[in-house]
């Protein structure tokens, strides 16, 4: 375990050493309040009960208060603050390894499973530290003080209330072990609560228009039903185990009533001892009583810590290099095959190369592995066999992060955060001025329609750019691209939303860029990419065609029928 909270906690648990001290001090504390009642008990019972014992006793009592006082003042408070800070480093830690985890880590996993990481094992985790360790510490030291300076009252007493103690253990495991297990039933189900309601949020506008709200919300509800059931389920199975457990620790007092009264008739003991250790049998029972429910919290969190750990032990994409220093730009395809799912290959056997200072175009029919092309060239995947090089360095060696600051990228679906404008495209850059900004604005030709907002370029955009149409999103998008200005540009559909005018000015801009540059260029629409020094017809993951635009026209083949077609669509829809 504290293996495990050790790599949750980035190697910082040092830092609740002091609070972990202070809160055994602490128990010593607690403990002197026990003595001094031992104290006044003993000097009460024998008649011997002065000025000077009370004096005594205020004495101890005085140091056990203060020392209480100081330890768990400031053992709460650095576990408090320490602990916030330890969750707020492991957070951050944990969206880093997030990040540089391969995409498809998250086609895999349950969304569900990621935001329950995040949120609800991480808020878990930070009651393990500022609570719960404290809280077992106390129960379990002072515990065991009692039990062992019993031993030195009246060791048959003594016995009997360890042989009750220890009987309760065994019931103690098996709690543990059934909240364990219910923890790990409990995750699963809060995970697909956690998808389903994602799924609803994110639906919502189909599933009204196809008038299905009815059968989306049947699903959500019967995840929330079995979430209910498997809490319901939990605590229906620990209920009963508890309560035998409180049964034996509330039998404690009793029995040593009983065995006592015995032990004193037949003058095995005498009276003090029988008294003082009624009072010390109290204590045990009401200090250890909580021990069952902190084990079994203890446990379920165990899981939690199971759960943050097992995402941190995911493989992050390897790399050899930390920086990208590439002597030039030439991206080479060598015999790369890839594929999302195993046995069903996307890209096969594909061999190009992409010159630096030139643009290649990528069509092809949906489906085709244009996007994919572009995935694995950030390293968004890695490809199954073959070679990317960059500069001639094969792109395995080089660390993610490093690699994709040598990209601009404009992706297919734009995603436009709920923030000003002005911060939706100083992503690209974040150090850039805004005379910068408006630049590349102007260049996608977004500047205009910016002005026009109320507050310009910074009004608040609705969450996933809810506020905007398709083609200003799309826009804005590569504005964004246009900021970075990284050497190598990845546009994926970066008109498909536009109208001819928008168009226009956006493919005379991208022609532009090729200057210093290698661009890849994703087209539906072929009038956008006649310019290209290069086009790649691809079909079914292979390369059909290759060539400029006069050469596949001149070849006759499936480019030519598609521009044909194009044409014709265009000139059907002027008539109109
Ligand atoms: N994340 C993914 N997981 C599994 N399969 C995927 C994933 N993304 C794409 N695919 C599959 O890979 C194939 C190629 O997809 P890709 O997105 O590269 O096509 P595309 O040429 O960009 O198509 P479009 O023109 O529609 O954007 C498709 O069959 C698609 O279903
Ligand atoms: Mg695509």
């Amino acid at each position: 375990m504290y293996q495990k909270l050790q790599l949750v906690f980035n190697q910082q648990l040092n830092r609740l050493y002091l609070p972990v001290l202070l809160t055994i001090l602490d128990t010593f504390g607690t403990a002197s309040i026990f003595g001094s009642v031992y104290y006044v008990l003993l000097h009460l019972i024998e008649g011997q009960f002065t000025s000077g014992t009370l004096k005594t006793t205020m004495f101890i009592l005085g140091i056990g208060y203060v020392i209480r006082l100081l330890a768990v003042g400031f053992s709460q408070y650095l576990f408090q603050i320490r602990g916030a800070m330890l969750i707020r480093d492991a957070r951050l830690n944990i969206s880093n390894h997030l990040k540089e985890l391969p995409l498809g880590y998250f086609s895999k996993e349950s969304i569900g499973t990621i935001i329950n990481t995040c949120t609800v094992d991480m808020t878990q985790a930070e009651r393990v530290i500022t609570h719960l360790i404290g809280d077992m510490l106390k129960v379990t030291f002072v515990t065991g003080y009692i039990l062992i300076v019993s031993f030195l009252v009246e060791p048959k007493l003594a016995l009997i209330q360890l042989i009750l103690v220890m009987l309760s253990l065994p019931l103690i495991v098996w709690i543990g072990k059934l909240g364990e297990k219910g923890g790990l039933q409990k995750k699963v189900v809060v995970s697909d609560v956690l998808a389903r309601v994602m799924e609803y949020i994110d639906g919502i506008r189909i599933f009204r228009s196809y008038n299905q709200t009815g059968m989306a919300f049947g699903r959500l509800n019967e995840s929330f039903k079995r979430y209910r059931d498997e809490s319901i389920h939990l605590e229906v199975k620990l209920v009963p185990l508890n309560f035998i457990f409180f049964i034996i620790i509330d039998f404690i007092v009793p029995i040593i009533f009983i065995a006592g009264s015995y032990m004193l008739l037949a003058g095995e003991i005498q009276m003090e001892a029988m008294v003082i250790f009624i009072i010390i049998s109290l204590g045990v029972s009401t200090l250890f009583r909580p021990f069952s429910v902190l084990y079994t919290e203890y446990k379920v969190l165990s899981v939690t810590i199971n759960h943050i750990v097992s995402l941190y032990e995911m493989d992050t994409a390897p790399y050899t290099k930390e920086t990208a220093d590439f002597p030039h730009y030439e991206i080479e395809f060598d015999h790369v095959q890839f594929a999302y799912e195993k046995g069903q290959p996307v890209l096969r056997d594909m061999s190009f190369a992409m010159l630096p200072n030139t643009m290649t175009a990528l069509i092809g029919s949906s489906g085709s592995g244009k996007s994919t092309i572009l995935n694995v060239l950030a390293r968004f995947w890695d490809i199954d066999d073959g070679a990317i090089r960059i500069g001639g360095q094969n792109i395995q060696e080089i660390k993610p992060d490093a690699l994709l600051e040598q990209m601009s990228i404009m992706f297919q679906n734009v995603y436009v955060l709920n923030d000003t404008i002005l911060q939706n495209i100083i992503i690209g850059k974040p150090n850039a001025t805004r005379e910068e900004v408006e630049q590349a604005c102007r260049r996608a030709n977004c500047h205009d329609f910016i002005m026009k907002l109320e507050h310009g370029y910074d009004t608040v955009v609705g969450e996933g750019g809810s506020t905007l149409s398709g083609g200003e999103k799309q826009r804005i998008s590569l504005a964004r691209a246009f900021l970075k200005d990284a050497p190598i540009i990845l546009l994926d559909e970066a008109t498909a939303s536009l109208d001819p005018y928008n168009e226009m000015g956006i493919t005379e801009a991208v022609d532009e860029l090729v200057e210093g540059k290698t661009v890849v260029v994703i087209a539906h629409k072929l009038n956008t990419i006649q310019h290209a020094d290069q086009i790649l017809l691809l079909e079914n993951g292979t390369i059909r065609e290759r060539g400029t635009h006069e050469e596949l026209i001149a070849l006759n083949d499936r480019y030519a029928s598609m521009y044909h077609e194009q044409l014709e669509a265009k000139g059907w829809r002027l008539q109109v």
